[in-house]
């Protein structure tokens, strides 16, 4: 390791040039006016794939945003490792928010700034120069390595199913290696295994078929803005339970060793509360909040639209309403059967006034993962040798979809080593990266891969 290890402290300058350059480039994966951009970040992700020493590399089109493959296979009996990544990125309104362009990566305090620095860009390139250093300052990699970046990540993973499943042979490995979640804490290397899943759906409620003069014709129709409001605020009760008949049937509970396990970590409510500026905290009752965010799931109205939003007054009865709602779900719960459940329960309790639509988006079954599989293990031990601490074991109650693909279509284990911070922004204004991080980070990947050889 010694000279792998020389290889990044010297080269340290020029991987935070490659990640800005890989940041300027808008691939905002739900955006059509940014499908130019998207391609030629899967160009970038492939050139660096060469740069670094890859043996063959292919951009795979789909029917969406093209899959970037990679492969070195010159590690004769040693296991292979598959890295999975996305180069996609959210969009990124509300652009007068950010202090710095969203596409000029800046540096202000140790951190960079950018779209896409934390989620996913900076910890697929900390895994690209974690193996580009084996390849070059080594001249060799310890184990045989598969790269598979995707561009729809952001958007739900539509083509990649389909993807890993006719490519089984392409994608045989013996572990997939992701970066693509937080740390615990700052200063605290944690490895994920387990995830939420996700359900997604937009419902349309129309009453009448024109707006209306609200006085002319208010209170002999009904209105959609009113028929919504009833019909999410009764999605829940005061308890934070959801409502739907059958929501919960498949809910495993947490075993007392993971309760133990996870009373232990250092969490404090008070500071989450405050980190967050809620005035108090809102949740299933019964439930400590990690369990809430990791083992519980959960419904999210996430944006609601109907009537006038304009300047001043109008008084106006709109013809409809929107509401985006999607739930988070937990290991054992089938998101078709979750889907089938929220679009009977809605149709059942919209009232007669309104004529409903539902339409699905989205979604990914949620996965957890035993902590004691080798793979884990090894990266165990390279986080401890990177950072000088030993990692916590954490769950997350955000969603990759591939992850539980990767185990029931591929019987793959992941591992999940994460260098982001909870608070650098994934998704928000003014998104981050430490760059002590990312700089470590690197130094992680290359002895995860050390330590998978044999
Ligand atoms: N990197 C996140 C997933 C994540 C977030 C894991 C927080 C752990 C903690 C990923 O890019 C993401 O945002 N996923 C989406 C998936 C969805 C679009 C299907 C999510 O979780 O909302
Ligand atoms: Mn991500
Ligand atoms: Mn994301």
């Amino acid at each position: 390791m010694e000279r792998v290890l020389e290889y990044i402290e010297k080269n340290q300058p020029r991987f935070l040039e490659e990640l800005k350059d890989f940041l300027r480039i808008p691939s905002i994966s739900s955006s059509s006016e940014n499908q130019k951009d998207v391609r030629r970040c899967a160009h970038y992700v492939a050139d660096q794939l060469r740069q670094i020493g890859m043996q063959q590399v292919e951009i795979f089109p789909t029917s969406g945003h093209p899959i970037v493959y990679g492969e070195w296979l010159g590690a004769q009996g040693q296991p292979t490792v598959l890295f999975y990544g996305h180069y996609d990125v959210q969009p990124v309104d509300p652009l007068n928010l950010w202090t710095s362009a969203p596409f000029d990566p800046t540096i202000r305090n140790g951190e960079i700034y950018a779209r896409g620095s934390a989620d996913d860009k900076g910890q697929v390139m900390m895994n690209l120069k974690g193996v580009e250093s084996h390849l070059k300052g080594e001249g060799r990699l310890p184990v045989n390595v598969k790269f598979l970046i995707e561009g729809e990540e952001e958007v739900g993973s539509a083509n990649l199913d389909a993807f890993v499943a006719s490519h089984q042979e392409l994608l045989k490995a013996d572990c997939v290696l992701i970066s693509d979640t937080p740390m615990f804490d700052r200063g605290l290397p944690s490895i994920c295994y387990g995830l939420r899943g996700l359900v997604y759906f937009q419902i349309d409620l129309k009453g009448t078929k024109s707006d209306l003069h609200s006085g002319s014709f208010g209170g002999t129709v009904v209105n959609p803005n009113f028929a919504l409001a009833q019909l999410i605020s009764s999605l829940k009760d005061q308890d934070g339970r959801i409502t739907i008949p059958g929501f919960y049937d498949d809910v495993l509970p947490m075993s007392a060793e993971e309760k133990e396990e996870l009373s232990r970590l250092p969490f404090d409510v008070e500071k989450y509360r405050t980190s967050l500026g809620a005035p108090v905290l809102f949740g299933e009752k019964g439930y400590s909040a990690l369990e809430q965010i990791w083992v519980r799931p959960t419904l999210e109205v996430n944006g609601l639209c109907g009537g006038y939003i304009g300047e001043g007054a109008k008084t106006v009865i709109p013809a409809q309403a929107m509401a985006k709602i999607s739930m988070r779900l937990v290991p054992n719960q089938d998101p078709e059967k979750i889907a089938d459940l929220f679009e009977n329960h809605v149709k059942r309790i919209a009232p007669p006034t309104v004529s409903l639509s539902v339409t699905r988006m989205q979604g990914g079954k949620a996965w957890v993962a035993p902590i004691d599989h080798p793979a884990i293990q090894a990266a165990s031990r390279a986080f401890e040798k990177a950072f000088g601490k030993r990692p916590v074991f954490v769950r997350e109650g955000g969603s990759i979809p591939v992850v539980a693909t990767f185990a029931d279509v591929l019987g793959l284990p992941s591992v999940l080593m994460g260098i982001g911070l909870p608070d650098e922004n994934a998704h928000a204004p003014n998104e981050k990266l430490d760059l002590y991080n990312f700089q470590h980070g690197i130094v992680g990947s290359a002895h995860f891969f050390q330590e998978m050889a044999r």
